[in-house]
């Protein structure tokens, strides 16, 4: 969801910025703009891709070493040129590019329009510099002290960067709740909204921290002030991010090559942790080790795939390690006055560390005294760093929109930590232990088998591909996986899916089935398996479609579903991580036969930096 690069330095920064632009478009967006100064500034923006901007300033040549780039994901006004950032101030000398979003912006803009401002767009944006304008032209300061004094009359969330005519060669950048990282290269500095522009100029970066400002220019290299004015010394950490991460690998398409991926990401996430003779090695884990052995209750919060994770996450916490757990999407736990106890452990799970409602529900938490873990995939990420402790996924750069191997790491991490409570709770016997450990270890091998599935998915994926409505049921630690299957189909082929425990279809979505209906059928859990067959039988009587996910070894399914797709079988907790995948590829090859844009789904952001 909206992203931002920024570069001064030496070089041009138009391709500099373009390229930068690219890098972030698999947050979501549906416009981009670039503003430069060179003697003058210049803005150039407009809807659509990164490539119509390309398009639109082919003949023009931007040039400048400074600038401002943006994507933009629509939130106040459609998704126009005008609305497209870089917004600029009245006086046309000021230019800026935010993420987030200002929630006083009715009333600045009340005050603004009476000092005689007159705006061209619908954004909060546009809002945001005239008051910078203003500030700087009531009090005479540099750039950097109207942003800092501007932004004290902010409500809101902001990542901004900041440009003018009249102190060429400075850009003025700050945060508030949405993420920016700022590359020291050599006679160079970028901006930008996560590392992957940064990446290919610079391993040196600085995560800036909520209410900081930062100025650069070449001369005075980079200071950083909080918003109260106080000089702040800069953390420069290593990248480990490679650029080959963030390119597509001789893959269609970001989401295959992440599908495909899982089977080393699992590698990756058990990594040192996972030791059949030692037990759980979980270094995040350790401080707060204690309080999840005694804790009374677990409360999980999330959104999108996370919170599928985590759903997953409370079959496993209570089946193997006993502790009751309650799931809440964050947006609603936030907003509902929570009961909230000081021994409550609060499990926050995000791909990208930055999903707003995510971090607004752990703050809350962390106010009402609540112990924040946070299960993150990108390092350094705003939840990664408030939460009280944590663990990182390792599951590399998740370009695709639609989350695929990030979860499947969210599991392998969510199966370690409740294994290693089981054991400090004396409620798993080591043999107990040592079975599962082994099957984990083993997962990777079993992931790349389920992937061999993929012919017999593409030859489905053609049969259904016009189809309106899927069905999908699970029961068990299958009926998150069902939900996920169906979010995966409606996100990227747009095509109406629901999710459903199967037990639950009897009571309403039985209503839907006829001869048109796919319904696909997770049937690999053993402990439901006859239950399975059961409601597989209730949506033949009706004439509907089955595709049933079921193990190699299965043969009562096999006789009487339309399709069978098979993946190894394993034990029953471990199940999400294999089952999960042949419905990623299923909506996968779905979406690809429907032509859509699998990787930067209509209307979807990665990353969604806004409640
Ligand atoms: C967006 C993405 C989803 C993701 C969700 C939560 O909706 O498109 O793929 O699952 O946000 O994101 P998070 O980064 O918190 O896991």
């Amino acid at each position: 969801m909206c992203g931002i690069v920024a570069y001064v330095g030496k070089k041009q920064a138009y391709p500099i910025l373009i390229t930068g632009l690219q890098r972030l478009a698999y947050r979501g967006y549906d416009s981009a703009g670039i503003a430069l100064t060179n003697g003058s500034l210049n803005i150039y923006k407009k809807k659509g891709k990164v490539q119509d901007l390309i398009d639109y300033t082919e003949l023009v040549q931007p040039e400048g070493t400074v600038g401002i780039g943006h994507t933009r994901w629509a939130t106040h006004g459609e998704p126009n040129d005008i609305n497209a950032h870089p917004h600029k101030s009245m006086n046309g000398k000021l230019a800026i590019v935010h993420n987030g979003i200002i929630e006083n912006y009715a009333s600045l803009k009340a005050e603004l329009v009476k000092r005689g401002h007159e705006f061209e767009s619908q954004t909060d944006t546009e809002i945001l510099i005239h008051l910078i304008e203003e500030v700087q032209k009531s009090e005479n300061v540099p750039l950097e002290e109207a942003v800092r004094l501007a932004l004290h009359s902010v409500v809101g969330a902001y990542a901004i960067v900041v440009i003018s005519e009249s102190e060429p060669g400075k850009l003025v950048a700050a945060r508030k709740s949405s993420p920016l990282v700022i590359g020291l290269g050599k006679d160079e500095y970028l901006i930008a909204s996560d590392a992957t522009p940064i990446v290919e100029h610079t391993k040196n970066v600085i995560y800036l921290n909520d209410e900081e400002i930062a100025v650069i220019d070449l001369e005075n290299g980079l200071n950083i002030k909080s918003i109260d004015n106080e000089n702040i010394s800069p953390y420069i950490q290593e990248l480990e991010l490679k650029l080959e991460k963030i390119e597509k690998g001789g893959y269609d398409h970001f989401m295959l090559k992440e599908i495909h991926e899982q089977s080393n990401t699992l590698i990756e996430c058990l990594r040192g942790r996972l030791s059949i003779e030692k037990g759980i090695l979980m270094g995040g884990f350790r401080d707060v080790e204690d309080r999840f052995i005694h804790a009374k209750r677990i409360i999980m919060i999330a959104c999108g795939t996370s919170w599928h994770a985590a759903l997953v996450g409370e079959y496993l916490f209570e089946d193997l390690a006993r502790i009751p757990v309650e799931v809440e999407y964050a947006s609603e736990f936030r907003y509902r006055n929570p009961v909230i106890y000081e021994d409550d452990i609060v499990i926050a799970l995000s791909q990208s560390g930055e999903t707003a409602d995510t971090l607004a529900a752990i703050r809350l938490a962390k106010q009402k005294g609540a112990t924040v873990f946070g299960i993150c995939n990108v390092v350094g990420s705003s939840i990664a760093r408030e939460s009280h402790a944590g663990a990182y996924t390792h599951a590399g750069p998740e370009i695709g929109v639609a989350s695929t191997k990030a979860f499947t790491t969210q599991l392998g991490v969510l199966t370690m930590m409740a294994m290693k409570i089981a054991v400090s709770r004396n409620v798993m016997s080591d043999e107990e232990y040592r079975a599962i450990a082994t099957e984990l270890d083993n997962m990777p091998n079993l992931i790349s088998e389920a992937i061999k599935s993929e012919s017999k998915i593409k030859f489905i994926a053609d049969e259904f591909k016009d189809v309106h409505n899927f069905l999908y049921l699970g029961r068990g630690y299958n009926f998150p996986i069902a939900l996920e299957g169906a979010l995966k189909l409606k996100e990227i082929s747009y095509i109406h899916a629901e999710g459903y425990p199967a037990a639950e279809m009897k009571h309403g979505p039985i209503a839907l089935i006829d001869e048109q209906m796919p319904v696909v059928v997770m049937a690999t859990n053993e402990s439901a398996y006859e239950k399975i067959v059961s409601n597989i039988q209730e949506v033949k009587a009706r004439k509907g479609k089955i595709i049933a996910i079921t193990t190699f070894a299965d043969e009562t399914i096999r006789e009487i579903a339309d399709y069978v797709i098979q993946i190894p079988e394993t034990l029953e907790p471990l199940t999400p991580i294999l089952s999960v995948i042949p419905l990623q590829l299923l909506a996968y090859h779905i979406a690809v036969n429907r032509d859509c844009n699998v990787d930067q789904p209509r209307n979807l952001a990665k990353s969604v930096t806004v409640e």
